[in-house]
C-alpha cells in the first residue's frame, strides 16, 4: 500500500473528528491511538463502517501501542485536557505539560522522521516543548491555531459582507490567545480591501470576536472547546503535507530571526509541503502590527521560560 500513513495522538473531540475529516477526505491511511486503546479501536471502527457509504478506501485503526505509529509520514498531537470556562489556555499549561512530554518521547522513539503538528494548548508553548523533547529539526514540527483563527476571522467578514467565505482572505498572526494578530490590512474579497468594504466600527468587532473566539464556544458549551473548525484545520495542513500541495497558510513555526523574533514558535505565514515548513514568508508589516507581533512575541516568550521551568524540574 503506498498510501501515506497518518498517526492521530489523542482520541478526543478534535482528534476523532480530524480521523474522521482524513478519511472521508481518502488521503492517506489513519491510526488514531488513545491512552484507552478500546476507546481509540471502537472510534476507528465507527469511522471503518462509514465506508461503504462515503466511499473511502483510505484504512484506519484505533491503537494504544506506540509502536502502530512507526513509519508515520505525519504525527498529530491533540492529546491533553481541553479549555473549560473560565480557563485561560495559559491555566493548561502544567497540566498539558505532562502529557506533551511523555507522548513525545514516544514520538521520537517510533516516529523520528514524522512530520509533526501539535495541536495541544496552549499551543504557542506545547509545540515549544514538543521540539524539546523530540528535537526534531524546526521545519518538521509546527503548530495549528492561525488556521483556525483565521477561519474565524473570515467566516465572521463573510457574515457581514453576506458574500460567499471562499472569497474571503485574511490572516491572523501572532500566539494562539488574547494577543493574536488579526491583520485587516491584508483582508480581502478577491483582491478587493476588506477595510473599504467594512466600516472600521464594525471591522473592529469582528476583530474582537475572532480573538475571544475560542471562548465564546466554551461559554456556550461550558464542559467544551470548540473542535470542528480545529479539526478542519488540522486536516487542511495534513492534507497539504502528504499531497505536498505547498500552501500557503499560517501556522505555529519556529522562528530564527524572521520578523526580528528568535527561538519561539509563532503565527506567521509559512509554505507547508511534503518536507513540512517549506519556507517562512516575511509579511511587510506596518509599525503597529510590527507592535502589536512583538507584544504577542513576548507573552509567548514567557510561556517558553515556563516550559523551560517544569523541564528543569525533572
Ligand atoms: C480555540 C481553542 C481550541 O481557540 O484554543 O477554540
Amino acid at each position: 500500500m503506498n498510501r501515506k500513513k497518518v498517526s492521530i495522538m489523542g482520541a478526543g473531540k478534535v482528534g476523532s473528528t480530524t480521523a474522521q475529516l482524513l478519511s472521508y477526505m481518502d488521503i492517506c491511511d489513519v491510526v488514531l491511538w488513545n491512552r484507552t486503546a478500546d476507546y481509540a479501536k471502537g472510534v476507528a471502527l465507527d469511522i471503518k463502517e462509514s465506508s461503504p457509504i462515503q466511499g473511502f478506501d483510505s484504512g484506519i485503526s484505533g491503537t494504544g501501542s506506540f509502536s502502530d505509529i512507526k513509519g508515520s509520514d505525519v504525527v498529530v498531537l491533540t492529546a491533553g485536557a481541553p479549555r473549560k470556562e473560565g480557563m485561560s489556555r495559559e491555566d493548561l499549561l502544567n497540566v498539558n505539560a505532562e502529557v506533551v512530554k511523555s507522548i513525545c518521547t514516544q514520538i521520537k522513539k517510533y516516529a523520528p522522521d514524522s512530520k509533526l503538528i501539535v495541536l495541544t494548548n496552549p499551543l504557542d508553548s506545547m509545540v515549544y516543548l514538543a521540539k524539546r523533547i523530540t528535537g526534531f529539526p524546526k521545519e518538521r514540527i509546527v503548530g495549528m491555531a492561525g488556521i483556525l483563527d483565521s477561519a474565524r476571522f473570515r467566516s465572521f467578514i463573510a457574515e457581514e459582507l453576506r458574500v460567499s467565505v471562499r472569497s474571503i482572505h485574511a490572516m491572523v498572526l501572532g500566539g494562539h490567545g488574547d494577543f493574536m494578530v488579526p491583520l485587516p490590512r491584508h483582508a480581502n474579497v478577491n483582491g478587493v480591501p476588506v477595510e473599504s468594504l467594512v466600516e472600521g466600527s464594525v471591522l473592529k468587532k469582528i476583530i474582537e470576536r475572532t480573538r475571544a473566539g475560542g471562548g465564546e464556544i466554551i461559554k456556550l458549551e461550558k464542559e467544551s472547546s470548540a473542535f470542528y473548525a480545529p479539526a478542519s484545520s488540522l486536516a487542511t495542513m495534513v492534507e497539504a503535507i502528504v499531497k505536498d500541495k505547498r500552501e500557503v497558510l499560517p501556522c505555529a513555526a519556529y522562528l530564527n530571526g524572521e520578523y526580528g523574533i528568535k527561538g519561539i514558535f509563532i503565527g506567521v505565514p509559512v509554505i507547508l509541503g511534503s518536507n513540512g515548513v517549506e519556507r517562512i514568508i516575511e509579511l511587510e508589516l506596518t509599525k503597529y502590527e510590527k507592535k502589536q507581533l512583538d507584544q504577542s512575541a513576548q507573552k509567548v516568550k514567557e510561556l517558553a521560560n515556563e516550559v523551560e521551568n517544569v523541564l528543569l524540574k525533572k
